[in-house]
């Protein structure tokens, strides 16, 4: 049965990355939510998309520059707050939800990510085969495996990467998580999952590209949109 895969909650119709959002998402009957993890000036995992502000909240310049107790203070939307990456893993757990943690740190190379990460998922016995780390930086996804063999990694991309089954090989990883638009391709998709590793997809929010990846078998679709790929999945 193919993940449907709330990206920053249910992000269509709610403020991203919100606990607003995840809760919506969980009632929307996702199999999983996707969400972004910054650190805040004080070392704090939290979870909005962009290394700035500006976008989603009232507040503006880059997140770590302001502490946790700082960055409470703003409102993402609707009144909500940022979530902590600890909120989100406790309000997961407990709906039984699988999650994907994207570490972002592509553009800042947030120092000690990884272990900050580990250790909060360690300390709430998360279940190993309901959670995977993606990264668009995959010296990022080679590090978690040395600390942590047994966590399950995805590969971020959004070109067309040549054999992805033999990428994801090298960097010991679990998934690929590409742009979609590259895998509309039984070759590309079975240079994958013949190779026993796993594919999901985002951002797919049309139901056409649903149906398509659907039938190609992919292991995820991660959408804004989780109530229609529910419907589409029926
Ligand atoms: O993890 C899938 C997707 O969220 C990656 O891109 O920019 O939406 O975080 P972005
Ligand atoms: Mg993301």
């Amino acid at each position: 049965m193919t993940l449907n895969i709330a990206h920053r909650g249910f992000s269509g119709k709610y403020p991203e990355n919100t606990m607003l959002a995840f809760e919506k998402a969980s009632e929307a009957h996702c199999s999983g939510i996707e969400t972004d993890i910054q650190l805040s000036k004080d070392g704090v995992p939290v979870l909005i998309h962009d290394e700035t502000l500006d976008r989603t909240s009232n507040g503006t310049g880059l997140v770590k520059d302001y502490t946790y107790s700082e960055l409470l203070k703003l409102n993402f939307g609707s009144g909500q707050k940022i979530p902590a990456l600890e909120d989100f893993i406790a309000f997961s757990k407990e709906k039984n939800l699988f999650i994907n943690l994207e570490l972002k740190n592509s553009i800042i190379a947030y120092e000690g990510i990884e272990t900050i990460t580990l250790n909060l998922l360690d300390k709430y016995s998360y279940p190993k085969d309901k959670v995977i780390l993606s990264s668009f930086n995959h010296y990022s996804m080679v590090n978690i495996k040395a600390l942590d063999i047994s966590y399950k990694t995805g590969l971020l991309y959004d070109c067309w990467i040549y054999e992805p089954g033999n990428y994801c090989r090298l960097c010991r990883a679990d998934a690929m998580h590409p742009q979609f638009f590259s895998v509309l391709n039984k070759d590309i998709v079975d240079n994958i999952k013949l190779q026993g590793f796993q594919i999901n997809t985002y951002t797919v929010n049309e139901a056409e590209y649903m149906k398509k990846l659907l039938q190609l078998g992919v292991d995820g679709i991660i959408t804004n949109y989780p109530d229609m790929l529910n419907q589409i999945m029926q």
